[in-house]
């Protein structure tokens, strides 16, 4: 029978570009420092009135022209972000009014910058049910407003955007061929935007401490993000019954290319099957898969027929990989 597949892909990314030039002004680093430790050269920044809900409905109507979908044909809308408009409503919600995708369920998934890979897994299991036909799977984030722009160690790191998927049934031997994912909360210290629920509610002293911005432990994320995403590919790989010399691109979260290097390394993976574009958009969190995804398509690197590792990982911690035939 059928099963769940991509059917149309879209993006968003702000017009402004932040270079490693501009951060140099900002605070003490330079390019060669963050291109040597990091492969990023310029990343994009979100204008003033655009928001998480606004790149995600962007690159949303992009999937579904991309899909062939009318937007009340959509049944179910999840954003995946760590960075929504508002706590609540579901930033799910405002993209479903802003796109008139009046018959569809919508909600939001945190699993930080493995949102997108977990939002496929939960699309694919609505489609593969027979419960819906039409899903729209968003990754959209804007961590420039969560960003310390005084602290070097994260500032040069990230930046915004969105990318989108519509999951459809699709015939075989197209589609989705196997999902792993994981979690390990007791590593929810090492990368966290501690103030703003409810635990830590805003007040004078939380935005005096910085509370409002990301922390992270940099060096132990490297660590982490190094093994875990190996993992979910050996282990994704295995359970869509491929060798790794049988993958036609590779698409790891797009963090580090360092991160990414040892991954490859590890995988035995040449260069020419992994793909890359850290270098232009930092790390865009939840959205930095489906851009690769949707850039990959557009450069001809992925084809119809195509075997595609999507692998991530995040803060929660959480991590995972996706296999697919595109
Ligand atoms: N410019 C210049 N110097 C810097 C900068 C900078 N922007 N940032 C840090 N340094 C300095 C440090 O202060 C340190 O100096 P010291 O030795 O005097 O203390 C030195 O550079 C080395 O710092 P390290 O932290 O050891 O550098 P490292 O090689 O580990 O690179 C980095 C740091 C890029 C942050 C790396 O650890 C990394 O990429 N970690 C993973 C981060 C990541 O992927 N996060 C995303 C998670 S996904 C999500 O959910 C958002």
């Amino acid at each position: 029978g059928l099963t769940a597949g991509i059917t149309g892909l879209g993006v968003y990314v702000p017009e402004r570009v932040l270079t490693n030039f501009d951060l140099e002004r900002m605070v003490e680093t330079s390019d060669a420092w963050i291109q040597e430790r990091t492969g990023i050269r310029e990343r994009r920044i979100a204008a003033p009135e655009e928001n998480t809900s606004d790149l995600a409905a962007n690159a949303a109507k992009g999937a579904l022209a991309a899909a062939g979908l009318r937007p009340e044909e959509v049944e179910l809308l999840i954003v995946a972000t760590a960075t929504p408009d508002m706590l609540f409503p579901a930033t799910a919600c405002l993209v479903q009014d802003r796109l008139g995708a009046k018959q569809a369920a919508a909600f939001d998934l945190e699993a930080g910058c493995s949102g997108f890979v977990y939002g496929l897994a939960v699309a694919a299991q609505f489609i593969n049910a027979g419960c819906y036909r039409n899903v729209l799977v968003i990754g959209a984030d804007t961590l420039s407003r969560v960003t310390n722009w005084k602290d070097r160690t994260t500032c040069v790191l990230f930046g915004d955007g969105a990318g989108a998927a519509v999951v459809q049934p699709v015939a075989p031997p197209r589609g989705i061929l196997s999902l792993y994912l994981r979690a390990d909360g007791s590593g929810s210290e090492l990368l966290k935007l501690p103030a703003g629920g409810a635990r830590l509610p805003a007040s004078p002293e939380t935005v005096q401490a910085g509370l409002h911005y990301l922390h992270m432990n940099g060096r132990e994320v490297f660590k982490f993000a190094v093994r875990s995403m190996e993992e979910a590919s050996l282990e994704a790989l295995r359970r869509a019954g491929l060798e790794p010399e049988e993958l036609g691109c590779f698409i790891p979260h797009q963090a580090n290319v360092r991160i990414i290097d040892a991954v490859a390394k590890r995988l035995n993976l040449p260069p020419e099957k992994i793909f890359v574009n850290v270098d232009r958009y930092g790390n865009t969190s939840a959205a930095s898969i489906p851009i690769a995804l949707y850039e990959a398509v557009k450069s001809g690197k992925v084809k119809p027929g195509t075997a595609v590792l999507l692998v991530a990982f995040g803060a929660g911690l959480t991590w995972g990989g996706v296999v697919l035939r595109y």
